[in-house]
């Protein structure tokens, strides 16, 4: 019988410019690592991370609530979570700690989820941080790499991404607010005008097609998104010089990572990241922001690293 499993599951970024709550990318930068063990009674969260302890505030305690419920899970959980996704940046830190439970849980349980079903549970986490359920973070960090999201029905479809593909992600050292996806969800248009919807829907298939042809030149180039980033953007201080710093420094194409306030520039193992990175960070201080420069590859995915029998 298995006592403990621990998972490392990867961030991620989401939307890629215009496939807003539908596209999601894994990223091999930051892992969270969660910890699910038969134990006591109920659910309890343990952490020496800065996050919620309580189970309705917690994504991943959310999950084992949903999991324990839905499949007469009988025991306790106790559920160990190591932070290591930077919290409301726009890099999937909730969907990360999510997918890490529900994976855990299933391999405790033998449950033999299928991805759809996984991803319907980690899904559940996103609830406590963003106020609604969307799949795109926790279907990249439950599947790796690129992943397409239809979410009635829920349905994952997952695509390798290309070997040379590179991003440069600039996190900004700005204070978020506590419930920011939320807070950046309203500022949304709830109509938008046919011509963004095409212009959108064009970049959409091309980042699509990018990712089965491998081709990451097409990916970078189709970021462009006129309908979700013209709204968001005010959001995120020195904005446009970050944009334009990056594409002059050679990136194929610059958008906001999920919901902000981090920006993902895309290249290649042909690109100077190093120098799109320093582009970056230049048009953060002109905004007087400092930020970190992270240069990482697409994420295969989440790993089980251990099994306590
Ligand atoms: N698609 C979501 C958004 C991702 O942009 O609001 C954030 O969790």
């Amino acid at each position: 019988m298995v006592k403990s499993v621990t998972v490392r599951a990867p961030c991620s970024t989401a939307n890629l410019g215009p496939g807003f709550d539908v596209f999601g990318l894994a990223l091999d930068a930051f892992y969270d690592e969660v910890t699910v063990t038969k134990k006591g009674k109920g659910i309890t969260i343990v952490s020496s991370d800065d996050i919620p302890l309580k189970l309705e505030q917690n994504t991943a305690g959310l999950v084992a609530k949903e999991m324990k419920k839905k499949k007469k899970l009988t025991g306790g959980i106790e559920i160990k979570i190591r932070k290591n996704v930077p919290s409301g940046f726009g890099m999937g830190s909730s969907a990360a700690s999510a997918a890490g439970c529900a994976i855990a849980i299933n391999r405790l349980y033998n449950l033999k989820l299928n991805q759809n079903q996984l991803v319907s549970y980690a899904g559940i986490g996103e609830k406590a941080s963003a106020g609604s359920i969307h799949y795109d973070n926790v279907a990249a960090s439950v599947l790796g790499g690129f992943v397409i999201v239809d979410s009635s029905p829920l349905s994952v479809i997952r695509i390798e991404a290309p070997k040379d593909l590179i991003l440069c992600v600039a996190v900004p050292e700005i204070k978020v607010p506590k419930k920011k996806t939320k807070v950046s969800r309203s500022v949304i248009p709830k109509t938008v005008k046919l011509s963004d919807s095409i212009t959108n829907l064009a970049n959409a298939a091309n980042i699509v097609a990018g990712f089965l042809n491998k081709d990451s030149s097409l990916i970078g180039k189709s970021v462009e998104d006129v309908i979700v980033e013209p709204a968001r953007k005010h959001m995120i201080p020195g904005f446009n010089n970050v944009k334009n710093n990056a594409l002059r420094a050679g990136a194929f194409g610059v958008t906001i990572s999920g919901a902000g306030p981090s920006m993902i520039a895309f290249g290649s193992k042909n690109q100077n990241l190093k120098k799109i990175g320093a582009a970056m960070k230049k048009g953060f201080k002109s905004a007087k922001v400092d930020c970190d420069i992270v240069i990482c590859k697409p994420s295969k995915g989440p790993k089980i690293v251990k099994v306590v029998k």
